[in-house]
């Protein structure tokens, strides 16, 4: 397991995005896809963005890479990348920004490759697409540039010559990893890259992204549905339902002592061989994604709700050093201490 305590950087920040809110236009009124975020990606950590289908996750990283398009649109937010505000540049600036500064793999990248064009084409383009007159690389340096970022990424050689169809799923999830890389961004966001594999291969791909955080420095954002494979990749762990944040924690607090209702319902979902568990997540978000409750997002469906969840809308806090947890189970004492209302009375009363 990494563990965020080991890195040489793990306080600058690299990437901030405040109350970042996406909404898509529907007949029926908004889908409140995004629903005002907030967190801090720090220099050399990976962070997993985590939660169930339609929570809102592909739909944040577009955010942050200003790709929203109708009927989808950004109603507010500030995303502040090494300094710059992404959503105060011009056209021309997010262009540069993009793969330069911070790259973004997409939900189905590798599926989405250009078919009609070799891999090293597909590399180059991203290449050539950011040069400049005194840049730019002559036709023998840029093949040792693909070649590098092959090598890099663990692909053989003949990889530059090969079509996409000629890959495993595998390969091609890495010659996007390699596209990604090309122009050394500071960040990089990977959208369930890992996700369409079979598990032997979502190892190796995982793989290829540690050793491109370690070497190269990049820090990441990866979403996923696999807890089990975050807790092997990532420094911390941010928990998204319906479009809101419940808890940002590091591996070792999410696993075990997790914060949020939520987060222990989608730690209890991670199916062990040994225990043989069933699946308990089966509801899947249950208000409509266009009228959110009143108070807690979660309140639907939370076990422990009390009257003040359906009133109130709970704000992250941290309730120990490394968890923020947004729920009225923790109460501020004092001291600056947290105690968790379950521990001291039954608060059941829904
Ligand atoms: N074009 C659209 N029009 C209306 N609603 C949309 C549109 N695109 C996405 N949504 C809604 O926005 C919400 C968030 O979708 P998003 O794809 O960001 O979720 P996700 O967490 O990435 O899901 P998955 O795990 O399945 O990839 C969902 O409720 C989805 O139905
Ligand atoms: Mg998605």
């Amino acid at each position: 397991m990494t563990n965020e305590t080991n890195k040489t950087n793990g306080q600058t920040p690299v990437l901030t995005v405040n109350d970042l809110r996406v909404y898509y236009e529907t007949p029926r009124g908004d889908v409140r896809a995004v629903d005002g975020i907030n967190f801090t990606l720090n220099e050399g950590v990976i962070l997993g963005l985590v939660g169930e289908s339609g929570c809102g996750k592909s739909t944040a990283a577009m955010g942050i890479l200003q790709l929203i398009t109708p009927p989808g649109r950004i109603v507010s937010g500030e995303i502040v990348l090494d300094g710059t505000d992404v959503l105060k540049l011009t056209t021309e600036g997010l262009r540069q920004l993009r793969w330069s500064k911070l790259a973004l793999i997409p939900q189905g990248a590798m599926n989405s490759l250009n078919p009609t064009m070799r891999i090293s084409r597909q590399i180059e383009d991203v290449v050539r697409e950011h040069e400049t007159p005194q840049t730019r690389m002559n036709k023998d340096a840029m093949r040792t540039r693909i070649l590098e970022l092959l090598q890099w990424v663990g692909l053989p050689e003949r990889v530059y010559n090969m079509f996409p169809h000629e890959l495993s799923g595998g390969m091609k999830q890495r010659a996007c990893i390699a596209m990604a890389i090309a122009l050394n961004p500071s960040v990089i966001i990977a959208d369930e890259s890992t996700s369409a594999l079979d598990v032997v291969v979502q190892r190796v791909v995982a793989q290829t992204m540690l050793k491109v955080k370690q070497q190269l420095g990049v820090s990441m954002i990866m979403i996923g549905h696999d807890m089990g494979l975050m807790a092997q990749m990532v420094d911390r762990i941010v928990v998204m339902y319906a479009g809101n944040i419940v808890e940002i924690a590091t591996v070792n607090h999410m696993f075990k002592n997790p914060g949020h209702p939520y987060t222990q319902l989608l730690i209890d979902s991670v199916p062990s061989l040994k225990e043989r568990k069933p699946l308990k997540i089966t509801e899947g978000i249950t208000h409509d994604p266009r009228n959110p409750p009143p108070g807690c997002i979660f309140q639907l469906r939370c076990p422990f709700v009390m009257d003040r969840c359906r009133a109130e809308k709970p704000l992250r806090q941290a309730i120990r050093p490394g968890q923020e947890v947004a729920c009225h189970l923790y109460e501020a004492q004092p001291d600056g201490s947290y105690i968790d209302l379950r521990e001291v009375s039954d608060v059941h009363d829904a």
